[in-house]
């Protein structure tokens, strides 16, 4: 009897929760020590809502309205919604940077407008506006005096971040020649150049390139191990579902979803099973099985997603430059079969 490895769909979501717990309770643990209230919430708004008015007090955009959420401890909370549709303002509003029309937000159990709770915050802006005419390492030092770290903390803080997002390579060449992905990373880094415990990220991967956009979710990822809480807002649908424990949809400025990704995207009412492939008997089996259970079923492989099949193909290039790969099966040699096949056929076709 094959041993077959079986991955019910069900059984995942119960997993993913479990190590989600776990790691939110490393993650307080991690934080006890800070003063934090033992409530686990980061950032609370209530009944949020922002207003913008014109030169003369009059009501130009309903940007937010009424928004209630907590982001815990520990984990990645995802504000998703087209463009529009108040995200970077939340952001704003959680930061400090703009005052609610009504409603309040509380961020490590304090005002957003108190400053102090800034220190433990890093922030990546939808647009970063770094000097053009520094360097990396020049750029992040700047930030490290803002944060009034001592000569040898910002050296070694800011050698740890470049090598973090992956510019070693560039440290010394001035913003300016840098591409839109690399500016992206020094923002991350001048982020977390206070090692903070809340990181709020507007849009992170915006201007990236899929490798770019994967580097940047691991990095996220490698956040929220060490215990970090993070906040994004993105458009990106797939950012969202990759990275994100928790998400609040948005749009228009109200709040239409609010959920744990892994139960919003499950779909209740079938049962997926994973397995090597099958003989075509213990296939047909198994759906001989099912119909006598009233029920039907399709067996196929399944897709990976468009994002694996890029990263594959770029990371088998750079291993092997120059060896070219073809749709479909594969190897060139299969390649060839598959031209000569279609020849043939044109051959017969014009018979
Ligand atoms: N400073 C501002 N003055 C007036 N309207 C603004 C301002 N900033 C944003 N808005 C408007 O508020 C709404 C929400 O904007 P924003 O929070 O930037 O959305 P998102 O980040 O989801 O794209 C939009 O209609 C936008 O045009
Ligand atoms: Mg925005």
């Amino acid at each position: 009897m094959p041993n077959f490895a079986l991955s019910i769909r069900k059984s995942l979501t119960v997993d993913t929760d479990s190590t989600v717990v776990a790691e939110s309770e490393t993650a307080n643990a991690a934080q006890a020590g800070n003063g934090d209230s033992d409530s686990g919430v980061v950032i609370e708004t209530r009944n949020l809502s922002k207003i913008y008015r014109d030169f003369w007090g009059r009501k130009k955009v309903n940007a937010l309205k009424s928004l209630d959420i907590e982001v815990r401890k520990g984990e990645v909370f995802g504000l998703l919604g087209p463009n529009g549709s108040g995200k970077s303002t939340t952001i704003k509003l959680i930061l400090g940077l703009l005052f609610p029309s009504s409603g309040r937000v509380l961020v490590f159990d304090k005002d957003a407008s108190e400053t102090s709770k800034n220190e433990r915050i890093g922030y990546l802006p939808e647009e970063s506006y770094l000097y053009k005419f520094l360097t990396a390492e020049e750029t992040l030092d700047f930030y490290g005096r803002l944060f009034d770290m001592s000569g040898a903390a910002r050296k070694q803080r800011v050698s740890e971040l470049i090598e973090l997002v992956g510019l070693q390579g560039a440290k010394h060449r001035q913003l300016r020649e840098y591409s839109k992905g690399m500016t992206r990373r020094v923002g991350l880094a001048q982020a977390l150049i206070n090692d903070p415990d809340l990181v709020l990220l507007d849009e992170p991967t915006t201007g990236l390139d899929p490798i770019g956009s994967r580097e940047m979710k691991d990095l996220i990822l490698s956040l929220k191990k060490q215990g970090k809480t993070v906040l994004l807002c993105s458009h990106q649908l797939a950012d969202v579902q990759d990275v994100c424990d928790r998400v609040a949809i948005l749009d228009q400025g109200e709040l239409k979803e609010l959920g744990r990704v892994a139960d919003l995207l499950k779909v209740q009412d079938v049962t997926e099973i994973h397995t090597q492939r099958l003989r075509p008997e213990v296939e047909a089996e198994i759906k001989a099985i099912i119909e006598r259970e009233g029920g039907t079923c399709t067996i196929d492989n399944p897709t990976a997603t468009m994002e694996d099949l890029f990263l594959n193909i770029v990371r088998e290039s750079e291993a092997r430059p120059g060896a070219r790969r073809v749709s479909g099966t594969g190897t060139p040699q299969e390649a060839a079969k598959e031209d000569q096949k279609t020849e043939e056929s044109q051959g017969e076709a014009g018979q």
